[in-house]
């Protein structure tokens, strides 16, 4: 991996102290966005992608498989990592089904504009998830087993930081003093800015209720945060990212 971070196995701690995952990682669907959707979801240009960028709850995207191949230097983070080739390719079958399901059964919270269709949507779900399959084999060292609030990278050792579809997603079960932790240890391992989508709580779809004190809270530990509008919408009302820099 030329030009990429090498993890710090000694495990630097962040300010999360002790507190560890409090989602099982059994609860959640390791989904598979692509390159696109990251794009537009993170309403990235291409200067954004000179520097190293770390997808941080990677997941099954091939978000750093399709940078690559753009010859884009990228790596992700996910605790799923652990689990090994053989695990994880079985468990995304049952996710994307899952995943499928959900959709179907709240149709009406969902805006297609941007799909086209549900049979696009699908179609690209199952793309990501081969070509990220692939480079997880030919490229294992580019998939960091670990998980936030603690990641396993030096300071400032990457740019930009995308974290897609897990804080404010689970806002339900992770809490806004998890989030703070989350949020301070991306920034403080990235040089350029940390960006998260969507806003909002998975499931009902409502804006998250402590944004705005989450947000005071940063500045007032001197980070510098702004919402922004992104040319992306899937869960109607969710289209806008939270910008984070030091
Ligand atoms: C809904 S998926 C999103 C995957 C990918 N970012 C995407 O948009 O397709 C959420 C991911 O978060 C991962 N995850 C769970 N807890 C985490 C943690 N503490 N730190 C980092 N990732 C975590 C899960 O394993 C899962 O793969």
């Amino acid at each position: 991996m030329i030009g990429c971070p090498t993890p710090d196995t000694a495990g630097r701690r962040g300010v999360a102290g002790g507190r560890e995952w409090a989602v099982s990682q059994a609860e959640m669907i390791m989904s598979s966005r692509s390159f696109a959707e990251y794009r537009a979801m993170f309403a990235i240009d291409d200067r954004d992608l000179d520097g190293v960028v770390l997808d941080c709850a990677g997941g099954a995207s091939s978000f750093v498989a399709e940078a690559r191949a753009a010859g884009v230097r990228a790596l992700a983070a996910d605790p799923l990592y652990s689990h090994g080739v053989g695990a994880i390719a079985d468990r995304l079958a049952a996710d994307l089904s899952q995943g499928n399901a959900m959709i179907d059964a709240n149709a009406d919270r969902f805006v297609w504009k941007w799909y086209g269709s549900a049979e696009r949507r699908r179609e690209m779900r199952l793309n990501a998830r081969s070509a990220f399959m692939s480079d997880l084999r030919r490229h294992p060292g580019s998939y960091l087993a670990a998980g936030l609030p603690r990641l396993p990278l030096a300071d400032d050792s990457v740019d930009l930081v995308l974290c897609s579809h897990l804080l404010f997603t689970w806002a339900g079960r992770l809490d806004r003093e998890w989030h703070r932790a989350a949020i301070t240890e991306m920034s403080r391992v990235s040089r350029a800015e940390v960006r998260i989508f969507p806003l909002v709580r998975m499931g009902d779809g409502e804006p998250v209720d402590f944004l705005d004190e989450l947000q005071a809270e940063l500045r007032s530990d001197g980070l510098v945060c702004a919402v922004r509008r992104v040319p992306y919408e899937f869960q109607r009302g969710a289209d806008r990212m939270l910008t984070v820099h030091r």
